[in-house]
Order: structure tokens, then C-alpha cells, then sequence
């Protein structure tokens, strides 16, 4: 039988999802939904589906199996709490909220209702990230040293939808939102949590009309002690998305786009990157999966990945090193 798929948001995000959806023969569109009307019937219309602006009413008249939530990060919590008490299982869009409490009442209540969440944690779907990862749990590279993460990408240019830019429906800026990525890969490649952050981060408030943070570096803990470093600048920069594993014995360079290269007699060599579908085909697939019970839904992780980035913001807020409790998620 067909899972049946509504779409709540048609943004730049939610294409991805409407081309993965069409691609897998076992899931079926009924409809798409977006406050903004103009967007809501033009890609339903490319869908040859219906429209709505409420995604209240769309769930309430479709009835869809599976909601695929694309809002902006302060509405996650709402559209999620009302998608679950509705029967639907949901595929969010990360971060999963803006706070680990919202995750928390997002969890409980997915729990009361009986339906299934996955975030959508893409980089585990990133021919790259999966290369590396293999490559590094199939190689006895010794102890792992520490780990540079670089993001650079123009985060203030126009075409950026506006609410990325406001600390209320953002939660923040480019840690929040491309920062996640980044910890999400370091922590499922070393298999391991952050236990400790300290965080240095600057907001252009002087040049541009944001509260929300353009740059920074953060140095964490690895539970295992392991050091690491994220650097993410959102201004005029060569657009880059580098992450170095530095083993005693050699080094894993992992560059999004570009490869994945190892180290050789004091050179970098390349690494064949595996041949997969589209990322977000692969994350469907996953999706059908949680469903159907073949695999563990990733909320706890998912909250633990805004727990680290609320504990960075405390960190730059306080001016100190913090440690991460990960006890209670
Ligand atoms: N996984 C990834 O790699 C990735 C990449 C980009 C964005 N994202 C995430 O996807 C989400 C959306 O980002 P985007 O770039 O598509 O933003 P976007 O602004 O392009 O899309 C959000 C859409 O939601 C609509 N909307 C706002 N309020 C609404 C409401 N109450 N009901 C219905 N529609 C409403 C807006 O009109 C807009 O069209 C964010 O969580 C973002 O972090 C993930």
C-alpha cells in the first residue's frame, strides 16, 4: 500500500522533498501547503496536487499518513504537536526546534500518539560523509587526535529567506542553522557526544539589520576528550564545507562537493566517493523505515543536537567553557 505524503511549507527546502517523493514509487503526494498563497498553488500546481494555506486544514481534509514539516525553525514545535495529535507521522526538518524543551514536549507527545519522527539530519545521506565513515571504521588509523570543521558561505545574501535573520524564528544564526550539520557529522563519524563547549561567536549587528550570530569558532570535547574545532564565517568567503579527522596515523579530509582525501607519504590522495541516489531519497527511504519499525526514530539524537547548540550560545553568552550533561535526554 501507498504512504500517502502531505508537504507543509513549499520553500526552497521543500522542492528536495516533492522531487524525493516522486522518485519513490511507494509513497503518493495528496498536497502541499503554505501560508504564502502564491507559492502553495504554484508548486501544487507543478505537483498536480491541491493547494491549501492552512496545513491545519490540509491535514484535517487529506488525512495523509506521513506530513513532511519545511516551516521556518519557530513553527517546528506547533506544526509537529498538531501533525502527531492528528495521527500523522512526521518527518521534521532540522533543527528539530528551537529549544531542547520544545524537543522534549515534540517527543512526549509523538510518544502519546502512537506516530513516528525522524529530523532530517541530511549529511548521514552525503556520498562523502558516508565514504569517510567507512573508510574510517575499516582502517586502523590509531587514536583519533582531533577534528577541524571549516563553513564558509555568504549567509546575509538576499535571496536568504528574511526569518533566518530574526533570533525569534530562527533561534539563532549560522551555528543554529549550518552548525548543526556540523556537529551532527563530527559526532556520528566519531561515534561519540560532546561533553564539553566554548564558544566565540560575533553578530554584525553594527553593519547589518540581524540579532542573529554571522560567525564564529567553537572549541568542544569529544566524552572521550577528544578536541574539536568549528569555524563557520557567513561573510565574503570562497564557499567551503571542509572537515579534518586527524589521526596519529594519518589524516581524513572530508570536503563536500569536492571528495574525500587521505593522507600518503605527506600527500593527499583522493578516495573513489561512492555512487548514491539523491540525499533526500535516501532520507525518505529512512523515513518508510521508522514507520514501518525497521529502524529506531532519531529524536533523542536530534534534541541532544539543539542541546549542544543551546549550550553554545550559554558558552558565548557567559564568556566560558560549559560542559554538556547528557544525562537527562
Ligand atoms: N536539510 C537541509 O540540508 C536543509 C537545507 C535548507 C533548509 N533546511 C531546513 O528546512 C526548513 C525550511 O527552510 P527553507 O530554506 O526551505 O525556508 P523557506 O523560507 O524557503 O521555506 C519555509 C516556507 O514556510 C512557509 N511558511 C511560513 N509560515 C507558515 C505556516 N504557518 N504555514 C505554512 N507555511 C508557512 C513560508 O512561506 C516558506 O515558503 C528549516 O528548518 C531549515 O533549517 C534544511
Amino acid at each position: 500500500m501507498s504512504l500517502s505524503i502531505c508537504v507543509i511549507g513549499a520553500g526552497i527546502i521543500a522542492q528536495h522533498h516533492l522531487k524525493a517523493i516522486k522518485e519513490i514509487t511507494s509513497t503518493q503526494l495528496l498536497a502541499v501547503a503554505d501560508t504564502d498563497s502564491d507559492k502553495a498553488m504554484n508548486v501544487a500546481a507543478k505537483n498536480e496536487v491541491k493547494g491549501y494555506t492552512s496545513y491545519k486544514e490540509m491535514i484535517v481534509k487529506e488525512t495523509p499518513d506521513l506530513v513532511i514539516i519545511t516551516l521556518p525553525h519557530f513553527l517546528h514545535k506547533e506544526a509537529a504537536l498538531f501533525s502527531a495529535k492528528e495521527g500523522c507521522h512526521i518527518l521534521l526538518e532540522k533543527p528539530m526546534a528551537l529549544t531542547s524543551a520544545e524537543c522534549h514536549e515534540i517527543l512526549r507527545c509523538v510518544k502519546d500518539n502512537g506516530v513516528k519522527l525522524m529530523v532530517a539530519h541530511t549529511q548521514h545521506y552525503l556520498a562523502e560523509n558516508i565514504t569517510a565513515k567507512e573508510y574510517i571504521e575499516t582502517h586502523d588509523l590509531g587514536p583519533l587526535l582531533m577534528v577541524n570543521d571549516s563553513r564558509f558561505v555568504p549567509y546575509f545574501n538576499p535571496d536568504r529567506p528574511k526569518w533566518f535573520l530574526e533570533k525569534r524564528k530562527a533561534g539563532g544564526g549560522i551555528f543554529m542553522n549550518l552548525g548543526t550539520h556540523s556537529i551532527d557529522k563530527i559526532q556520528w563519524l566519531t561515534n561519540s557526544a560532546f561533553t564539553f563547549v566554548k564558544a566565540n561567536l560575533y553578530y554584525p549587528t553594527a553593519i547589518l539589520q540581524t540579532d542573529v550570530e554571522g560567525s564564529g569558532t567553537v572549541y568542544l570535547e569529544t566524552s572521550t576528550g577528544v578536541p574539536v574545532t568549528i569555524s563557520m564565517s557567513g561573510f565574503s568567503v570562497v564557499p567551503t564545507q571542509r572537515t579534518e579527522f586527524i589521526f596519529e596515523e594519518g589524516i581524513v579530509k572530508v570536503e563536500i562537493g569536492k571528495g574525500v582525501f587521505i593522507t600518503k607519504e605527506g600527500k593527499y590522495t583522493a578516495l573513489k566517493v561512492q555512487e548514491l541516489p539523491d540525499p533526500f531519497v535516501l532520507q525518505l527511504k529512512d523515513m518508510i523505515r521508522t514507520i514501518h519499525g525497521d529502524q529506531d526514530s532519531n529524536g533523542n539524537y536530534a534534541k541532544l543536537l539543539v542541546r549542544t547548540i543551546e549550550r553554545i550560545y550559554e558558552s558565548n553568552d557567559q564568556n566560558k567553557g560549559l560542559t554538556m550533561n547528557n544525562d537527562h535526554l
